[in-house]
Parts: structure tokens; C-alpha cells; sequence
């Protein structure tokens, strides 16, 4: 069995693998553009960011109703329960389903068929983060979070995703106020493609407690020292960075250099459908890549946990730490 683990940076539109897409597509009647899941698996092929959200939100017109929403998630909590995942906290786009014309609800209701009972179906806690879009408007970032108040004892918090440059943290401060104002826990992605200065403002202007990717911090000293004191998790996701050419090759990926600047790191999926790969896959591939010891591994276990929003079951917390403890890597 994998070393446990959280997963803390997980779309779950992106864990849409090309077999499920059909079916759905089937179920729904909606034609998709490909003529079969190889042809599908030949359209991953990303020159950057945007041009993977293309393909990310073209196949989510596959997703309809409250019945694919639990399937779709089903289907990730299968895949990451045999890597060691014990514990998700995981991201969905509201507004790519409301814009389609399916409700929020629909969407809402859906995950939680599977993620109500997931401990019981996969042995897995999960917790739900809302992200906005931030190549949309506030206004509809604010729209989304009024729209969401009714389904907020299943939401733990608000996260921020899509086209990141030329769409700064601060556009968002208004709504994460809100967010906060309803005691929701904020993160959002910065430093991806973005500059590091995004990562400032993510967390001076919108407060959040953890930074989606972050990698780009290498590029200011000061913020690493920030990063270090302050003890904000970085959810790091390797094979995404490689896919959506942020770093070159697997060999480059700064992840060493981050942990030996005492960055609290996590390894994390991102879209594992469309990157290559789900948490164990991710954690499999730096070690081998990278040459990670026993000791390395063990920390980025031990910091999935730490980062992980468990404060309202500390003892949860507690036991998954125990278990990367005792966890023999041999
Ligand atoms: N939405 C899904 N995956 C994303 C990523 N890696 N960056 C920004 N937005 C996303
Ligand atoms: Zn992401």
C-alpha cells in the first residue's frame, strides 16, 4: 500500500478520464468532438495553461446531472483510495456548470452522494472548496457565493482557479471578505504561470491560509523567507507543471530546493485525467525523478496532513500522522 496521504489540490472535473467522458456523453446524447477515447487522449497535449482549460471545460458539457456529478466522483475516490489518499479536499467551478445551464444544486447534490458516504465507499474524508474563476467577473465570483449559501454546511471553503495571468488576486477581495465574513477557509492558486507578487496579494489582500502552486515564489527570496516563517502550505502539483510547461522535465522541478528552504510543500494532482497521473502517481514520479529519500517522502506525507483543513477533528488528524510515522517505505 501507498505511504497516506491528503490530497489537496484536486479538480474533480479534471479527474474526468476520456472512458467516463463517453459514457456520459452517451447517457446525455452529447456529441463530443472526438471520435473515440484515443482520439480524445491525443488532444492532451498542452502548450500551456489556457490551452488545457480549453479542452477542460469543452468536456465538461458531458456532465448534466446530479447522477454524473457522483460518478465522476466515485470514480477519483476509487483511483486515489488505492494510492494512499485517506483524506481530499477537493475543488469544484460552479460557475463552468452554471453557465451550461446545470444548477448549483444539481452539482452540489451530486458530489455529495459520494463524498456524504466516502469514508464508508473508499475509506476516504473528504471536504468541498468552491472556486471562483478568475478570468470571470467579481461580480459573478459574488454571485456564485450568494447562490452558494444554501449548500454551505458541505462547502469548507472558497478557492480561486482558471486563466491566472492579467487576473490578479486583489479583483477577488471583495468576495473573499464575504467568503471569510460566512467562515469559510480561503486559498487560491497563485504563482502557476502568475508572478510571485500574486502569491503576495493572495495572501496580504485576500487572506488565505494556503497557496495552489506557488512555484513561481522561487523567484523572490523574500517571500520564500515569508513562506518559511509564516508556515503557508504550498500545494505543488509535478506532473501538472510538467504537462502545462511551467518546468521543463520532472528532473528540473524545483520541489527539492523548496523543501530545503523549509517550504512546507504537499504533492497534489491537479487534473490527474489530463497531467498523468493521481496523488500516488505524483509522489511516484518525484521520487524516482528527483531521487527523494524515505526521509523526504515521509515529510511530504507528514505535510499533506499538517496542511490539511482538520481543525474541527484534530484527533482525525492525529491518527492519519500516525500512520506516515509508522509507515514502512520498504
Ligand atoms: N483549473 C483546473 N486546473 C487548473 C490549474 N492547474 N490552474 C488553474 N486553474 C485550473
Ligand atoms: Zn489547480
Amino acid at each position: 500500500m501507498p505511504v497516506p496521504k491528503a490530497e489537496l489540490h484536486l479538480h474533480i472535473e479534471g479527474t474526468l478520464e476520456p472512458e467516463l467522458a463517453f459514457a456520459l456523453a452517451a447517457r446525455n446524447g452529447v456529441e463530443l468532438p472526438y471520435a473515440d477515447t484515443d482520439a480524445l487522449r491525443h488532444a492532451y497535449r498542452f502548450e500551456d495553461l489556457q490551452s488545457f482549460l480549453n479542452l477542460y471545460y469543452e468536456l465538461m458539457a458531458v456532465l448534466r446531472t446530479e447522477a454524473d456529478f457522483a460518478d465522476l466522483a466515485d470514480a477519483y475516490l476509487a483511483r486515489a483510495a488505492a494510492q494512499g489518499v485517506r483524506h481530499a479536499e477537493i475543488f469544484f467551478d460552479p460557475q463552468a456548470h452554471t453557465a451550461r445551464g446545470v444548477a448549483l444544486g444539481t452539482v452540489v447534490e451530486g458530489l455529495w452522494r459520494a463524498l456524504g458516504r466516502s469514508e464508508e465507499t473508499h475509506g476516504i474524508s473528504t471536504q468541498l472548496i468552491m472556486c471562483f474563476l478568475r478570468d470571470e467577473s467579481a461580480e459573478s465570483a459574488l454571485e456564485t457565493l450568494r447562490a452558494a449559501e444554501p449548500y454551505l454546511d458541505r462547502i469548507v471553503g472558497v478557492g480561486l482557479d482558471s486563466a491566472e495571468v492579467g487576473h490578479p488576486p486583489a479583483k477577488f477581495r471583495e468576495v473573499y471578505e464575504a467568503a471569510a465574513a460566512l467562515g469559510l477557509r480561503r486559498v487560491a492558486h497563485a504563482g502557476e504561470e502568475g508572478p510571485p507578487a500574486y502569491i503576495t496579494e493572495a495572501l496580504d489582500v485576500l487572506g488565505v491560509e494556503r497557496v495552489d502552486h506557488g512555484l513561481r515564489c522561487m523567484e523572490d527570496p523574500a517571500l520564500v523567507e515569508r513562506l518559511v516563517r509564516e508556515r503557508v502550505p504550498l500545494t505543488l502539483c509535478p506532473l501538472s507543471n510538467v504537462r502545462l510547461r511551467t518546468v521543463g522535465t520532472l528532473a528540473e522541478h524545483p520541489l527539492p530546493a523548496m523543501l530545503d528552504a523549509g517550504l512546507l510543500c504537499t504533492v497534489n494532482s491537479d487534473d490527474p485525467a489530463y497531467f498523468g497521473g493521481y496523488a500516488g502517481d505524483n509522489f511516484d514520479a518525484v521520487r524516482e525523478a528527483l531521487g527523494l529519500g524515505e526521509e523526504r517522502l515521509r515529510e511530504l506525507a507528514r505535510n499533506s496532513f499538517v496542511a490539511s483543513f482538520l481543525e474541527h477533528d484534530e484527533e482525525r488528524r492525529a491518527r492519519y500522522l500516525a500512520e506516515v510515522e509508522a509507515y514502512d517505505f520498504r
